[in-house]
């Protein structure tokens, strides 16, 4: 199927979450329209079992192909760890999840190949996190631990702080007794606790360097529309849709995107 360039990029999230991803794309390619589908009926995701993940991510595909996007990119670490093959095998259109270029940019980033990795619970016992990085450097060890509360600190609000700073803290305890030089944050909500996880990190372990997969997927993603020809010249904009509306909506979607109150579509899957 030919695509045409001036057609949207569809990312999706199991909630407001990937918009950490979307905001990478927008800054990566101000020219791209995106389409952002947040399942806010059904977050989160990462303590749902496989089969359900895949359930629902095929859904959320559905709705943005029907609407005709030239790309998807999962912005979801869960739904990248367990269902992308199924999406890929679904879909004749390119597929970016954030699990395969956050484990390029973690390997490119460590000197010594220990990387330690943070997700939630489907994402740390699908094993994709291991997975990706053993495929590009079977000399890599990869460390991988779920660290659950962080995604509910982070909707909260809650970024600074004792609470935040403890948790995180004991989350990554297991990753300096293992004496990694590279942590992935590898789930969508994270980068908004960098500051905190970065000073924490450096606390505990000296020199360490942390890898967003947010920043990585849409590098490389700019580098798939150049190899396929579906750069946009146009004019840039991100349009939401939901599957709920959260009561505070306007407050989370400024917290993960960076600026003010946007319109937003509740759609049905
Ligand atoms: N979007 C999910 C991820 O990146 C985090 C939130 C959830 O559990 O649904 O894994």
């Amino acid at each position: 199927m030919a695509l045409d360039p001036s057609l949207p990029l569809g990312v999706f999230d199991s909630g407001l979450g990937g918009l950490t991803v979307a905001r990478e794309i927008a800054a990566a390619l101000p020219n791209e329209r995106i389409l952002y589908l947040g399942d806010t009926a059904r977050v989160p995701y990462g303590t749902r079992s496989a089969a359900t993940v895949v359930r629902y991510a095929q859904a959320c595909a559905r709705a943005l192909v029907q609407r005709r996007v030239k790309a998807l990119i999962v912005a979801c670490n869960t739904v990248s760890a367990v269902a992308i093959d199924v999406l890929r095998a679904d879909l004749d259109l390119p597929v970016l999840g954030v699990i395969e270029p956050g484990a390029r940019a973690a390997v490119s980033a460590s000197r010594r190949l220990r990387i330690g990795v943070l997700g939630t619970a489907g994402t740390i016992s699908s094993g994709a996190y291991p997975r990706a990085v053993l495929s590009l450097s079977t000399r890599a060890e990869v460390i991988a631990h779920a660290a659950p509360l962080l995604v509910p600190l982070v909707e909260e609000g809650w970024l600074e702080g004792d609470v935040p700073r403890l948790a995180i803290r004991r989350y990554l305890e297991p990753l300096a007794r293992a004496d990694v030089d590279v942590i992935v944050l590898g789930c969508t909500h994270y980068p908004l606790l960098r500051p905190m996880i970065e000073a924490e990190a450096r606390d505990m372990m000296g020199d360490v360097s942390i890898v967003d997969s947010a920043h990585a997927t849409a590098a490389e993603l700019s580098q798939l529309l150049r190899d396929r020809g579906l750069v946009s010249t146009g004019r840039g904009d991100i349009e939401l849709l939901v599957t709920d509306r959260p009561r505070s909506f306007a407050e989370v979607t400024a917290r993960f995107l960076g600026d003010g109150p946007r319109e937003v579509q509740v759609i049905d899957l």
